[in-house]
């Protein structure tokens, strides 16, 4: 069998047996889609080519700088240039999807009473058939944290119940124009982190209400995560609405939601850390998915909220409920949950939307797991069986797929090509992640595909481009791709062959 793939030193590779490792593609169901992920804003560049117009990110990182040395997405990857070369390249390394987004910018530059942009579509259609054309899956994600800058300007993007129609008018040009051949859609990904990062910490556009950042203008910032949250909810539902009825019937796909699942486990074994853990997922994965599935606000949320929650209407509700055919988990880290409301924590982790409850990655002087390249990140594979049953319970084991799953490392911004092409530590941190999630299939969790983040390294929302993520490495001179390590083992993996090549 393939186990996990070492570096021997003299650039060959041995593979060491042990527990955790012993993965291989036969321990998935046959149907099994194994792919990778990618979005938009992070690999397309060609920011003002052919009608787009600039999105809140280009805005943003254009007047402030994102990452390191005031890096943005101008560029990225050009994959907006070279995806039939990127398509070549996932057809070589045996991908069998690719998730990718639509860029709302490119689509409809100005929002729902301007032109739709037929080389935004035709983009999108040429990558389409020619994922088809290689027999890779397309999965399109309508709304990856981009959209057009004008409903910023115009409206206050998500704090307006306009920007519902927005989106249900993009989702709409969407079905249209894709749904013959695209059968996996995602509405929104990672709703309630936008919100909180958006309309909370400040730290994406548009930077709202941010503390320490002082851009608050209410002076409440609780309030506009709340609101944002339930015009994006509301915004899913009604295009997940106008999928089922009109769109499915004849198109035959399904439709999901992408929620960010951090695992987290109680620090101590209290009463109150076991409730705050419990908390904790209900606030971050349940926050959009029990809406999503149950027609309302998780009773966790609704009770720490109180009446800062704004409810759902009686046909709100019925259009919320099983609007999603399927739950995406980006799933990466797990840390401890350390309970607020008896004990104090840090000022800013512990407000109401996020149910007063820490995370921390400590206990006793331990580290929950290895750190990764992303502060407050840690590798625990087990975290992958964990969550996967936590949902396949509270969820009545709706169908799932893990949208997005990988590895960046701390020691990134110091190594040099042939350290960051040789990325031992991704291959394991896939291999053990996937030894975890074979598990809870093989204990019943209805899990139906597996998608790496990501494809590419590609820009990172407040990283920049040192925070590599991806199976193949890219040169940021020359945007020339070079399958790492872990790209040649996935290869390896789906192919049921243990030689590296
Ligand atoms: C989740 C987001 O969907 C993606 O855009 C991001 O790059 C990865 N996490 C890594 O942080």
């Amino acid at each position: 069998p393939l186990l996990g793939a070492f570096n021997n030193g003299d650039g060959g590779f041995i593979f060491e047996e042990n527990e955790d490792t012993q993965i291989k593609r036969s321990d998935f169901p046959s149907g099994f889609l194994f792919g990778a992920a990618t979005s938009a804003y992070q690999v397309e560049g060609a920011y003002l080519e052919d009608g787009k117009s600039l999105s809140n990110w280009d805005v943003f990182c254009h007047s402030i700088g994102c990452g390191e040395n005031g890096a943005n997405g101008d560029i990225a990857d050009d994959h907006y240039h070279m995806f039939l070369g990127d398509i070549e390249l996932m057809h070589s390394h045996g991908i069998q999807a690719y998730r990718f987004s639509v860029s709302w910018a490119r689509i409809l530059p100005r929002g729902r009473f301007g032109e739709v942009n037929p080389a935004g579509i035709m983009f999108y259609n040429k990558i389409i058939d020619n994922l088809i054309l290689k027999g890779i899956e397309p999965f399109l994600t309508i709304y990856h944290g981009d959209f057009t800058q004008e409903l910023e300007d115009k409206y206050g993007s998500w704090l307006n119940p306009e920007m519902q129609e927005e989106f249900i008018y993009l989702a709409e040009i969407c079905f249209k124009s894709f749904g013959d051949r695209v059968k996996y859609w995602i509405t929104i990904n990672e709703p309630k982190l936008v919100a909180e990062y958006a309309y909370e910490s400040g730290i994406i556009p548009p930077s709202r209400c941010s503390e320490p950042f002082g851009k608050c203008l209410d002076g409440n910032s609780d309030v506009e995560p709340i609101i944002a949250m339930q015009n994006m909810l509301l915004a899913h539902g009604r295009a997940a609405k106008l999928y089922h009825d009109h769109f499915q019937p004849k198109q035959g796909g399904s439709i999901g939601l992408v929620v960010h699942s951090t695992m987290f486990e109680p620090l101590t074994n209290s009463e109150l850390d076991r409730e705050a853990a419990k908390r904790a997922f209900a606030f971050h994965s349940g926050w959009a998915l029990d809406p999503s599935i149950f027609g309302d606000y998780p009773e966790e949320v609704k009770e720490c909220l109180g009446s800062e929650l704004p409810a759902f209407s009686l046909d709100e509700k019925n259009f919320m409920k099983n609007s999603i055919d399927f739950i995406g988990i980006n799933h990466y880290s797990t840390t401890y949950a350390k309970d607020c409301t008896n004990s104090s924590c840090s000022a800013t982790r512990n407000r109401a939307i996020q149910g007063f409850v820490e995370t921390v990655g400590e206990r006793d002087g331990v580290l929950i797991g290895e750190l990764t390249g992303i502060e407050g990140s840690y590798v625990v594979p087990r975290g992958m069986e964990e969550i996967v049953n936590l949902f396949k319970i509270r969820y009545n084991n709706t169908p799932m797929f893990v949208t997005e799953n990988g590895y960046s490392s701390p020691e990134m911004q110091e190594q040099r090509v042939d350290e960051l092409t040789n990325d031992v530590k991704r291959v394991e941190y896939h291999t053990k992640y996937l030894a975890y999630l074979a598990k809870s299939i093989r204990g019943g969790a209805d899990v139906r595909g597996y998608f790496a983040w990501s494809f590419l390294d590609s820009y990172e929302w407040l990283q920049g481009y040192n925070m590599r993520f991806g199976l193949h490495y890219v040169d940021r001179q020359t945007l020339t791709r070079t399958p790492k390590l872990s790209a040649r083992w996935y290869k390896n993996f789906l192919t049921n062959n243990s030689d590296l090549v």
